[in-house]
């Protein structure tokens, strides 16, 4: 009597199997993206020539996407989100919406500075948020440091955006961790001491602000104005022409930078595929991306391939770890509501 080939007949089953099933789709990711630059299409489709998995993007405002992941919860078809600042990620990651990667390759390509220690998110990018001033109209040696924002000198000349937005929020964030939280108070009502008007408006309003004549001095993060100095219209330009950047504390612990970053969501369906992206991310072609798509420095140290970003010139970062941020982030909220910069 003949047994049945097991191995056969199991192959067999498969295959039917397989033919009554409509063909497999191919692989994607899900981005859920807190960023807002239209450079960023370079790095989706570089991702999806280099590997073949598509990616589908839905963009907001990064707190949108934090409160969507929450409500979403094992649900979410989220594989990966992505944001600027070290204080958004933090957000997701207090809330329980991210998981750790290991990955040597991570590890290796991303400073300890720009990832959380416990892998739960990693930067991609640098920014840093300098200072700006009206040319011809104020000293620069003035205002070479945080500390000098705050100086009676500077009465009725600054402009400043919102002490809510979460810049602002990592910058003090950053203060508390170096200075403490008593002289990062005192640094804060400085400058809501300073004020020319209400903060108002964005980064780029503070520096048309700034040239305008409407204040001084500002602070600002450094791609902003590089897309301005780099742009094809006379008008940004004239704008860029105004204004000098100065990089703060370059004799001292080194200018305030802030990552934007990314991490694989708690429920991600294609959880390889997003640590691929990451990785991708990581490499030298997304690397040069950031810095072409929208003026960012690369994540670690090299050439930029922007002359306009370039043009800005080497500089001294503050070493601080940017996971600091959201650890002070509360912190930086209650000192900004006390002093009053709303
Ligand atoms: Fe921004």
């Amino acid at each position: 009597m003949m047994r049945p080939n097991r191995p056969i007949a199991a192959l067999a089953a498969a295959l039917c199997a397989a033919l009554a099933q409509p063909a497999a789709a191919a692989e994607e990711i899900n981005l859920y993206s807190g960023r807002h630059y239209d450079g960023d299409v370079l790095l989706y489709q570089g991702f999806e020539a280099a590997t073949g998995i598509k990616v589908n993007v839905i963009e907001g405002k990064a707190d949108e996407i934090v409160a969507r992941l929450e409500a979403e919860g094992e649900a979410s078809p989220a594989d990966v989100f992505i944001t600027a600042d070290a204080g958004n990620l933090w957000r997701a990651e207090s809330k329980g919406l991210l998981q750790a990667v290991d990955s040597e390759t991570l590890a290796a390509r991303i400073p300890e500075a720009y990832r959380d220690p416990g892998n739960m998110w990693f930067g991609f990018s640098r920014r840093a948020r300098i200072i700006f001033v009206a040319k011809g109209q104020i000293d620069p040696a003035l205002v070479q440091t945080y500390e000098d924002l705050a100086r009676p000198e500077l009465k009725g000349k600054l402009c400043m955006r919102s002490g809510s937005a979460i810049y602002n929020l990592s910058l003090l964030g950053a203060l508390i961790e170096d200075w403490g939280a008593e002289k990062a108070e005192a640094w804060a009502a400085g400058i809501v001491a300073n004020l020319a008007k209400a903060p108002q408006g964005g980064d780029t309003d503070q520096i048309k602000a700034v040239a305008a004549g409407e204040c001084a001095v500002t602070l600002a993060n450094t791609y902003y104005f590089v897309r301005l100095a780099g742009s094809d219209k006379p008008e940004d330009k004239a704008i860029a022409d105004k204004v000098q950047a100065i990089f703060p504390d370059q004799a001292g612990r080194g200018a305030h930078v802030n990552i934007s970053g990314a991490a694989v969501t708690k429920n991600a369906p294609n959880r390889a595929g997003a640590v691929k992206f990451l990785e991708y991310l990581a490499s030298d072609e997304a690397q040069k991306y950031f810095a072409v798509g929208n003026n960012e420095y690369p994540i670690a140290d090299g050439t930029t391939g922007n002359a306009a970003l370039d043009s800005l010139g080497a500089f001294k970062a503050d070493p601080v770890n940017v996971a600091a941020y959201g650890k002070n982030q509360a912190e930086a909220q209650a000192i900004m509501d006390r002093v009053g910069w709303k």
